[in-house]
């Protein structure tokens, strides 16, 4: 619960990776400040749903698009039919993101597979979205781009290594991408998620963590509580994050209040980075 009335009416927010977690729970706190939404989301029918959401909570409008951001084609026409739609875009928060399925160590038992598909969403997937939108925030010299990185980026593990490694291009890319739309008067900056309890760990990573490591994790038998406990036992807080945590601090970045932010990266993780 924010103590803080958002306004972002008028403003028009792409939201990448918004069918589910993350870019869902930031899509409803931007509805209830008012935003124009356009939720993107290879996963068509769910982010149908995040929208129906959204629209009980704003006057704006807002529409779901079927996009693949590994597909440059598929962003191109969701972006067509964004500007047709909206006429413009202001803030683009680009966040699907996938984990890998198979974890180390050692790093060799993980896929090639593996390595390709999480490095074409996390890290290709950003790059295609950015170079899309970055075309209108040129034009217009006028901008907000948030992208979605990790605490993995700089908490280095053979665990999830191909996560961790796409996680940190894309911070170089972002700072890269600031440098470069700094004369587009375009704020470009990063979100470091630590532990937020969403697909990512429900889909069973979390036991997966558990297998590996063990130890006090034996106790917890489902995917939430080992979250939890990895969360509580690594981080200054001791807690996890919610969805809502990484919001407001998109919403920030998206803000007037932020414009002389640019090429930042910002961990949102209690304290997880700062402890280990
Ligand atoms: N949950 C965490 O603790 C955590 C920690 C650090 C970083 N992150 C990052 O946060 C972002 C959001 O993840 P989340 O935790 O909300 O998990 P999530 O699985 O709930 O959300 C990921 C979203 O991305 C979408 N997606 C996946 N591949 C896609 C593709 N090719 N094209 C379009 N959409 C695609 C999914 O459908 C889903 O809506 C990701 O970038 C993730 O890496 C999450």
């Amino acid at each position: 619960m924010s103590n803080i009335t958002w306004n972002f009416s008028g403003k028009v927010v792409v939201i990448t990776g918004s069918a589910t977690g993350i870019g869902r729970g930031t899509a409803l706190q931007f509805a209830k400040a008012g935003a124009n939404l356009a939720l993107c989301d290879f996963n068509f029918e769910e982010v149908s749903r995040t929208a129906e959401k959204c629209r009980a909570l704003t006057s704006g409008k807002v529409k779901a698009y079927k996009m693949d951001v590994t597909n440059v084609d598929e962003i191109a026409a969701a972006k067509a039919e964004i500007v047709k739609d909206f006429g413009t875009v202001d803030v683009l928060f680009s966040n699907a993101g996938v984990s890998p399925k198979v974890m180390g160590p050692p790093i060799s038992r993980i896929p090639i597979s593996d390595w390709e598909r999480t490095y074409q969403v996390n890290t290709l997937g950003m790059v295609k979205v950015c170079n899309a939108f970055c075309e209108i925030f040129k034009e217009k010299k006028a901008g907000k781009i948030i992208i979605t990185s990790s605490a993995a980026a700089w908490k280095i593990s053979p665990l999830v290594a191909p996560y961790g490694a796409s996680k940190i291009a894309v911070v170089n890319f972002a700072q890269a991408l600031s440098m470069e739309m700094g004369e587009y008067n375009t704020n470009v900056n990063v979100i470091c998620p630590g532990f937020v309890y969403t697909n990512i760990y429900s889909d069973g990573t979390a036991l997966k963590y558990k297998d590996i490591l063990g130890g006090a994790l034996n106790q917890y038998n489902d995917n939430e509580s080992v979250m939890n406990y990895m969360a509580s036992a690594t981080s200054s807080l001791h807690r996890p994050q919610s969805v809502d945590d990484m919001a407001y601090t998109v919403m920030f970045l998206a803000s007037e209040e932020a414009s002389e932010i640019t090429g930042s990266a910002f961990n949102v993780d209690s304290g997880y980075i700062k402890k280990i």
